[in-house]
């Protein structure tokens, strides 16, 4: 009898040890252990049977019952982890894909420093105008008083581009952003308030030129404008650009075909460990061209000089750039070299403000 229940208990316990799965298992535990089971079948027996032999056959038949029951609880707990092993495999989340693309690209300096200049003007009530980079003679030139055969020509290093049929004008590649000045006075109305940063080209390349560059230009023109508002103008631009409280400006007479009287701003700066500081100390550099915009150019431009008046100055992007971030070759803004462009460049999305601070 006893080897029967051996049979009976090696049988069932190699069955729970095969389940397939949770289901299966759960068949097998009432197939054995249920109401109707195998195992409770053999105790329903046991009231026929004399005290003895019922004794006998209860302990042995709960021996088999135990053992069935710690396989069966030893199988559960194997397929419950073998099920949370499978969602786990199944809803894995690749936690080291970048959740957004990684930054790659930067803000190039000339970028930034456009950036720059359009925050610090706009908060002095500034608009931004825009010209075309291939220019005719009079918007380029003779608008601006200089004549074809005045010195200034040469000094241009013009490029002139070919005509397209015979009788046409050669046209050039702006030499500055001084057309802008005449396309913004022949467009609007005064009062102007204008800044126009752009693309310039002249026939020049050593280390401190460039056949391409770039430049700002700056018009103001209104009913009482007059020089004091714009040193004042440069001044408030100077540090806020610089971002120094203190910056030591001088202006120097000077000569320019378009203004008069016409003047140079320089800046004070003092050399420490090779670099340049910006702020006081005993040398200077000039920034800055700038004058009162000349009668002749207002009238060429349909306004009346004795009720208008007006500012203008212009200045070298790359230059300003090249002080403010310690840049010392100018040919190197135009090389494309990647690590050039991860140690100048600046994060694309911080754009320049004055509240937070134009170069974070
Ligand atoms: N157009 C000049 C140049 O390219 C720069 C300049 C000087 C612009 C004086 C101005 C100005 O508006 O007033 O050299």
């Amino acid at each position: 009898m006893t080897t029967d229940l051996d049979a009976l208990r090696d049988r069932l316990v190699s069955a729970v040890e095969e389940a397939a799965d949770l289901a299966a298992l759960e068949d097998l535990r009432i197939s054995a252990l249920g109401k109707k089971g195998e195992i409770t079948a053999h105790m329903k027996q046991l009231g026929g049977m004399d005290p003895e032999q019922r004794k006998q056959m209860g302990q042995a038949l709960n021996q088999v019952k135990a053992h069935v029951a710690k396989a069966l609880d030893a199988r559960k707990a194997v397929l419950e982890n073998a099920d949370l092993e499978k969602r786990l495999a199944e809803e894995r989340v690749d936690v080291t894909l970048p959740v957004a693309p990684e930054p790659v690209g930067s803000v190039h300096p000339i970028s930034q420093t456009i950036d720059e200049l359009t925050a610090i003007f706009s908060d002095m009530g500034f608009t931004v105008a825009e010209g075309p980079d291939i220019e005719d003679d009079f918007h380029n030139f003779d608008a601006l008083n200089i004549p074809p055969e005045h010195p200034a020509r040469q000094e241009h290093d013009t490029f002139y581009l070919p005509p397209v049929t015979e009788d046409q004008a050669h046209m050039v590649l702006r030499t500055h952003t001084s057309p802008v000045q005449i396309r913004t006075m022949m467009g609007q109305k005064p009062p102007i308030r204008v800044i126009c940063p752009g693309r310039t080209y002249r026939a020049d390349y050593d280390a401190t030129h460039s056949p391409n560059f770039h430049q700002v230009e700056g018009l103001v023109i209104d009913k009482a404008t007059h020089m004091g508002h714009l040193k004042g103008c440069l001044i408030e631009f100077c540090k806020a650009y610089f971002e120094v409280e203190d910056v030591p400006v001088r202006f120097r007479a000077s000569h320019f075909p378009f203004t008069e009287p016409s003047a140079e701003m320089d800046i004070g700066y003092a050399k420490r460990d090779g670099q340049i500081k910006i702020g006081a100390g005993d040398d200077w550099l000039e920034i800055v061209g700038c004058g009162m915009v000349h009668p002749k150019v207002l009238r060429n431009c349909g306004l009346d000089p004795d009720v208008y008046q007006g500012f203008a100055f212009g200045m070298g992007i790359e230059r300003i750039a090249m002080l403010k971030y310690g840049i010392p070759d100018l040919r190197t803004f135009y090389e494309a070299d990647v690590r050039w462009l991860r140690h100048y460049g600046f994060a694309g999305l911080d754009i320049p403000n004055l509240y937070e601070g134009l170069s974070r």
